[in-house]
């Protein structure tokens, strides 16, 4: 039930991502349009993604972005409840095709358009008169032109409009054939219900979905292991979320074990997720107390500094493979969560036995995180990430306790509280970020010769290469 070594050569030492690569296996999958990304462990997720429950990465526009190709995204612990209650109730609103237009009225400035424009990868402003849309706003529309403009004197009155269920392949065409890069989507009295871009219609046609039963998107929420537990994923699950996630950053202990009991009693059905841990027993145990889906993963990610804090932690390719292989044994599931940072690493965590990854920093730098883009002084893009372990994430969420507690609490940090994620010129999206993931997955699960995820971890052989190896690996700096 575990991943082949080549040679069944099986280091005595713990691996991560980068110490390790496949081979290609003669292969019958002769497309990678043929490969099958959904996952079995009862996420309901089309393609194997997950944003992970931080602050500065999952928000509204995340999870509502992520869902509709397939992934799904888990709204921190940190979040108010009721706030967190809005965001599934809008979430669960969303159009399952076409995005969520940004909306002004022709009488607001270019300013108000130039501060909306980077929240959504669209990059266009519908300007609306009585819900209809009259003219469409881009940022080079706002070039060179003062602030205080209205909207009126720059928006392009040139509208193609595509009709609400259009089929994505026949938006595609006219969109196409219009020069168009974008368009409004109107129901039948030509109110304005969405945006669709050419990638957008090209991405329908590839994605699937994420949905629950009624046919709305998925969304996850956490909770941690203090406090009322029982009552907040009582609230939590009767606001609709999908799946719980259960957190903390040592899941192997007493109060975890105890949060998940009274988790599990209020619904014997919604799928619960617990971590993190990174060995056999950690996994035993939170299956037994109830997880159908254990989170394995102590010190990988990116904003944190746990294992150079305690020395505590494993390297995430060998945790997760020894996790999985133990969820397997018991009919469960693992997720590979922290230290995903290219699309290899992705399909490796996939080899090793993960139902779904994990990503947090690396989307916190994309058009769909919660935060403001920056501009650093060469003029590139960033935004500010922060660990849920630091002593900003401390600050935030202890809010109401004394000063003093507050200090107190802030002493025992184990992360980063300020991290610029800039974003990548070439994709700045998070859907840009999938599409580079799934190109990749679907292009490793056709070199081990497998059609789907169950057999993509049953095909594939490992090696363990040196740094030089692994360095082979990465292209050339283009001016070399
Ligand atoms: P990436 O590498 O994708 O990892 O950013 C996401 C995961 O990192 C964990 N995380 C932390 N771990 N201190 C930690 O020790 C922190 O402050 C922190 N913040 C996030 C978490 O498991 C997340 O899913």
């Amino acid at each position: 039930d575990n991943v082949r070594f080549l040679n069944n050569q099986v280091p005595p030492y713990d691996l991560t991502y980068s110490d390790v690569f496949m081979v290609p296996n003669r292969s019958a999958v002769g497309s990678r349009l043929d490969v099958d990304l959904t996952t079995r462990d009862g996420s309901g997720t089309t393609i194997p993604i997950v944003v992970a429950n931080m602050t500065a990465v999952a928000g509204r526009r995340m999870a509502e972005t992520v869902a509709r190709r397939g992934g799904i995204a888990v709204i921190p612990q940190d979040i108010p409840l009721d706030v967190v209650a809005d965001v599934v109730q809008w979430v669960k609103s969303r159009h399952l095709v076409h995005d969520t237009p940004i909306t002004l009225g022709p009488t607001d400035t270019v300013g108000d358009a130039l501060n909306l424009l980077p929240k959504r990868a669209h990059n266009a402003v519908i300007v609306v008169e009585a819900g209809r849309p009259i003219g469409v706003v881009t940022e080079a529309d706002c070039q060179g032109v003062d602030r205080f403009t209205q909207l009126a004197q720059v928006m392009s009155t040139e509208l193609l409009t595509l009709p609400d269920g259009i089929d994505p392949q026949e938006a595609f065409d006219r969109l196409h054939e219009g020069r168009h890069r974008l368009a409004p989507v109107v129901d039948g009295d030509g109110r304005l219900v969405g945006i669709l871009t050419r990638t957008g219609a090209l991405r329908a046609t590839l994605y699937q979905p994420a949905v629950d039963a009624a046919g709305k998107l998925r969304v996850a929420a956490a909770i941690g292991i203090n406090g009322d537990v029982a009552h907040k994923a009582k609230y939590l699950l009767d606001a609709g979320v999908d799946l719980l996630v259960v957190d903390t950053a040592h899941g192997h202990q007493e109060k975890m074990i105890s949060a998940l009991r009274a988790v599990r009693a209020l619904d014997p059905q919604v799928p619960i997720v617990a971590g993190n841990v990174v060995t056999r027993e950690g996994v035993r145990d939170l299956v037994e107390a109830g997880a159908d889906i254990v989170k394995v993963g102590v010190g990988p990610g990116a904003m944190c500094t746990t294992r150079m804090m305690t020395g505590v932690g494993r390297p995430q390719f060998s945790a997760v493979l020894e996790c999985a292989a133990e969820a397997r044994r018991l009919g469960k599931h693992v997720w590979a969560d922290g230290g995903i940072r290219h699309p290899r690493d992705v399909a490796l965590a996939l080899a090793a036995g993960a139902a779904n990854v994990m990503i947090g920093s690396w989307f916190a730098g994309t058009y769909e995180s919660p935060g403001d883009v920056h501009r650093d002084a060469d003029g590139r893009q960033y935004k500010e990430s922060f660990g849920m372990a630091s002593a900003r994430a401390v600050q935030l969420r202890t809010a109401k306790d004394t000063p003093f507690e507050r200090a107190r609490k802030a002493l025992f940090e184990e992360g980063i509280s300020t991290a610029r994620m800039y974003l990548d010129p070439e994709r700045p999206s998070v859907e840009d970020l999938i599409d580079s993931i799934v190109a990749g997955l679907r292009s490793a699960c056709t070199y081990a010769g497998a059609r789907n995820l169950e057999e993509f971890h049953e095909r594939a052989v490992i090696g363990v290469q040196s740094l030089a190896g692994f360095t082979e690996g990465m292209p050339l700096p283009t001016s070399w």
